[in-house]
Formats: structure tokens, sequence, C-alpha cells
């Protein structure tokens, strides 16, 4: 067991080797241009291991037995299917492909794009003996030795590149998979705070909400960034620049503001009843803060951002708090 894992780290690490050396030659010419085009460095392209995987259905299987790992092994890599009529073939065609890095720097899978509109964007390593997506955060390795206070948590790939390369050597993505636990308690070893910077529209915003309670339960401090009018990290510091970002950085929201200003797009505001349900919405919200000056804070924060009455909602809380036991 422990021998196939390091035998599949090998592999993974040959394999990331042959789809950087493609990159770096002629068959992968408009690979790289592609990222050219997303205006990566070659610097960028070298420290983060890129790669082409291309046309042909079995090259990399051909290469890889070629040097003498068996059909055994390569199975469990996860890069190649296994088909009785089909033979063997590579898995990943013609993208892009990012190895996917664990803490220790070692190559446990790979994600790869397609260059275009093509269908799915991104197609990643299945789960494999080495692989455990909940366990494992793009960006790791690197911005764990970034010793931050506090670390850039962002939605994919391409984000944490373009933060990397921009200088916010602390950001980490967890790769299409749904925020976990373990992801929080990953960060939690090596930061004391967590900063989401998660795409503007509707599934990055709520990705940031169920990622919340997770952060807060590792014992990080959470602040969000809005990255209106762009899309995501990469398309703001593309068009903003690394100044405006920090700015964003130091000027992120509290993330009891966040989920209370979401929570508050559901009332009209205007209208007594919903406001008051509002009101009371927020009362049970700020029952999470269980101790009593970090409660009085949060409801004096919340009464200046919200407009509103101090008094009542504080008095709304001290009702809640006492049917809440
Ligand atoms: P770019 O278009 O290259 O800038 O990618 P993006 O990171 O902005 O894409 P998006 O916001 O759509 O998705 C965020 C992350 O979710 C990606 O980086 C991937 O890790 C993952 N993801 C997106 N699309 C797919 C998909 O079709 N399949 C899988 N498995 N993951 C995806
Ligand atoms: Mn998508
Ligand atoms: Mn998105
Ligand atoms: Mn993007
Ligand atoms: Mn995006």
């Amino acid at each position: 067991e422990k021998d196939l894992k390091s035998k599949i780290i090998e592999i993974n690490t040959e394999a990331a080797k042959y789809y950087h050396y493609l990159l770096r030659s002629d068959r992968g010419k408009t690979a790289y241009h592609y990222l050219k085009g997303r205006e990566l460095s070659d610097e960028t392209i070298v420290k983060f291991g890129l790669g082409y995987s291309d046309k042909y259905s079995n090259n990399l299987y051909q290469y890889l037995r070629s040097k003498g790992y068996n059909d055994t092994e390569l199975k469990e890599t996860g890069l190649f299917t296994f088909d009785e009529v089909r033979g063997v073939n590579d898995k990943f065609w013609n993208r892009v492909m990012f190895p996917i890095m664990d803490a220790n720097n070692r190559v446990i899978a790979f994600g790869g794009r397609v260059m275009g509109d093509g269908k799915p964007k991104y197609l990643n390593s299945p789960e494999t003996k080495v692989f455990d997506k909940s366990r494992n955060l793009y960006g790791l390795n690197v911005a764990r030795s970034a010793r931050k206070d506090y670390m850039l948590i962002c939605e994919g790939y391409m984000d944490v590149i373009s933060l990397h390369q921009a200088g916010f050597n602390n950001a980490v993505a967890a790769l299409g998979t749904a925020f976990t636990s373990r992801h929080a308690s990953l960060i939690k070893r090596y930061a004391k705070e967590a900063v989401l910077t998660f795409d503007s529209d509707e599934a990055g915003i709520k990705a940031a909400l169920r990622a919340i309670p997770y952060l807060r339960e590792s014992g990080l401090a959470i602040k969000v960034l809005n990255m209106k009018p762009y899309k995501d990290p990469d398309e703001f510091i593309k068009n903003m620049g690394r100044e405006a970002y920090e700015e964003r950085i130091k000027t992120a929201t509290n993330f009891f503001i966040f989920q209370v200003d979401n929570e508050r797009k559901n009332y009209d505001l205007n209208d007594p009843q919903e406001k008051t349900a509002f009101q009371n919405k927020v009362a049970e919200m700020l029952l999470v803060f269980k101790d009593e000056l970090e409660r009085e804070n949060y409801i004096d924060s919340v009464c200046r951002t919200f407009n509103i009455s101090k008094d009542g909602l504080s008095r709304l809380v001290k009702k809640k708090a006492l049917n809440y036991v």
C-alpha cells in the first residue's frame, strides 16, 4: 500500500514532466499561446509546472510503459482509461494541464482545461489512493511557506496562479469541490485568518456562505472580498492590478456583515413587517456569538452598517437568547 502510493506519485511526477515538456515543444504551441493569452509569464508556467496533454490518444501511456511502469500501476493513477474494445487511452487530451501538489510538493493529481469553450471546461483526476479532494488545496504547497497570518481562499486554478503571479503567494483553492471542514483545518494549520475571494456570481456567494461555518468551527477569523465588477480574482487582477486587490484586502468585509448583507436581499426594508422580520432574523443570527462582549460588538457593527436601532435589536437578541438555552 505504501509502496503503491509512492509509485503513483512517481508516475504522476513523470507525467507532469512529460506534459510540461510537451507544452514547451512544437506540439504544445497552441497551449503555450493560450497561457500567454491569459497573461502568465514563463516564470509562472515553470513555478506551477503547467503543461499540455496532446491530441494523440495514448502518448503518455506509451511513454510511461517505455519507462517500465506496468498496467496495474498505471491504472491506479487515474490518468488512463482501460477499455476492452478501445484499449488503453490517456484521460487528458488536448488540454492545458495543471499538476496538483499536496502540501509537501508531491504531484497527487491533475486538472486539465480545454482551450476555448469545450465541455467540460475542467477535467480533474479521479480520486485515487493519493488524491482525496476534500483533503487538499491547490496552491497550499506554496502558500504554506508564505508564512502570512491569513490565507486567500479562491475558487479556481487560474485564480490561485494569477494571485501568486501578482505577489499574493498565500492563495489556495478547493478545486471544483465543496469546501469541507478538512479544508478548514488544513488552513488553520498555517494561518489565523481566511480571506474568502470567491467569484462574484451567485455560485461564488453561495460557496462562500457554505464555507463560513466550517472556517468558524476550526477557529479561523474570516473576511470576505468582493470582486465586483469582475467575475473572479484572476479577472480582477488583470483589469485593476495588484494595488487595487491589496486595497480590497484592506477593506474586506467581516464574515458576519457579509452573511447579514446576503440575508437582507430577502426582505423589502421599506415594508415595516418585512423590516421587523429581517431584524428578527438578524437577532437569531447573532446568537452564534456566545461571548457577551463579542455579541455586543457585532450588534454595534450590524446596527451601524444596516441602519438598525441598537436598543431595539439588543432587546430582541436578549429575548431570543433566553428562549434559546
Ligand atoms: P477560467 O475560465 O479558466 O478562468 O476558470 P475559472 O476558475 O474561472 O472557472 P469557474 O469559475 O467556472 O470554476 C472554478 C473552479 O471550479 C475551476 O477552477 C475548476 O477547479 C472547477 N471547475 C469549473 N468547471 C469545471 C468543470 O466543468 N468540471 C470540474 N470537474 N471542475 C470544474
Ligand atoms: Mn463553471
Ligand atoms: Mn465560477
Ligand atoms: Mn476565471
Ligand atoms: Mn471563476
